[in-house]
């Protein structure tokens, strides 16, 4: 939890939503029960918003949605919904059981999809959005709005709809980078002038969403909140459509280790990243690449010596954050080809081995030739390296 400076204004809502985007991305489909499973998760880590699905797609989503929110205990639990009228209805009647339940009403608003995708004027789109918007607050408090596409529209039209759908009622306005195109400076700088040019901007939470097609969501997620956005919708692990979502996890730690950079603070308890991280790959059968930040499995891992012999003097030489923070009881030191004698020895004290200097060389020398021919060497090895040695016994 970052808390430099704990005051409103400083404060980022985390929105996850990897039970929505997330699971739309190919194979990633989660079962009811799983789905229970992530969300009761995400709302016992302090997230604050859980969009739980698309309720008007099919009965199940429309369950699991439902059934979410009458089990929620913090988190705002939110549905998603196209702006159509049967939509925002059957997305209110199901977060309508949720303490505090929220509709998210998205449209397009960029040139191109207006015009390929909805076949409707920019002017229809405005019209529909206030519409829709009104819709959804006749039924509940909490709606958010979302200009589909959102990067690829054009200032002065979104400055133009975000004013109307303010007025009409959204609470929360977000602007997502929907294809993932673009680059942190640039968002900053439009959501800045977003937020600057519409008159009532102060009556709603802006929020930024972004997809990873360049590998930037993350750093354009952190960029907006630069720009004055206040929310930040993200998924576990960064699943969702294409590349997939910013990642809750890196977002999280960024703002937590770089609070220098990011004066920001949220509610995330980060010890139940790692375990939010495994329980989420396993509901969807998505693998967690190996060098993923903050929860890969090499992610404080060490193999080369240089590097084991650092961690072992002061970890904060190769570590920028403690394995505790995200619920890892220590970083490994992996033996390889690449380690040396300090992290050997310090696996072979772990394994309660004492060796004379003669069996320590000769075992490492081992070790090193074991390794070569091996890619891991586990603490079997070790074992098997260590008996034949005493067996032998040069000291
Ligand atoms: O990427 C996107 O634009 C979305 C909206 C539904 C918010 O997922
Ligand atoms: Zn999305």
């Amino acid at each position: 939890m970052a808390t430099a400076n704990k005051s409103d204004k400083d404060r980022v809502i985390i929105f996850d939503t990897t039970l929505r985007d997330g699971e739309q991305c190919p194979g990633a489909t989660m079962t009811f029960e799983e789905k229970l499973e992530v969300a009761e998760l995400l709302d016992d880590m302090g997230v604050d918003v859980i969009e739980a699905g698309f309720p008007i797609t099919s009965q199940g989503d429309f369950e699991a949605v439902s059934e979410i929110a009458r089990r929620s205990k913090n988190a705002v639990i939110a549905g998603l919904s196209r702006a159509h009228p049967a939509d925002i209805d059957r997305c209110a009647e199901a977060v309508k059981f949720a303490k505090r339940g929220r509709v998210h009403t998205v449209i397009a608003t960029s040139p191109l999809h207006m015009r390929v995708k909805l076949n409707k004027t920019p002017e229809e789109v405005l019209e529909t959005s206030v519409a829709m918007v009104a819709r959804a607050r006749n039924q509940i408090d909490d709606v958010e709005w979302s200009a589909e596409d959102g990067t690829r529209s054009e200032m002065d039209y979104l400055c133009r709809i975000v004013e109307a759908v303010i007025k009409a009622g959204a609470t929360t306005v977000n602007i997502p980078d929907t294809v993932g195109y673009t680059v942190p400076e640039e968002y900053t700088h439009f959501m800045k002038t977003l937020i600057e040019r519409v008159p009532n901007s102060d009556k709603a939470v802006f929020s930024v969403h972004c997809h990873n097609d360049l590998g930037m969501a993350v750093a354009n997620s952190l960029a907006g909140v630069v720009g004055g956005a206040r929310q930040v919708e993200c998924t576990i692990n960064g699943i969702g459509e294409r590349a997939g979502n910013a990642a809750l996890e890196e977002i999280v730690m960024a703002i937590n280790v770089r609070n220098d950079k990011f004066p920001y603070w949220n509610k995330i308890d980060t010890t139940q990243l790692t375990r939010a991280s495994k329980v989420v790959s396993a509901a969807t059968s998505f693998p967690v690449q190996y060098n993923k930040a903050i929860v890969g499995r090499n992610a404080f891992a060490h193999e080369s010596g240089i590097h084991q012999d650092g961690v072992l003097k002061d970890a904060s030489t190769y570590e920028i954050m403690r394995p505790e923070m995200v619920g890892l009881k220590q970083s490994s030191l992996v033996l390889g080809k690449h380690s040396g004698r300090h992290a050997f020895v310090h696996k072979l004290e772990e394994m309660g081995y004492k060796l004379g200097p003669n069996q320590l060389e000769d075992a490492f020398t081992r070790m090193k030739a074991l390794a070569d021919r091996k890619k891991d060497i586990y603490d079997e090895d070790i074992e098997a390296l260590v008996d034949e040695e005493m067996a032998a016994s040069h000291d």
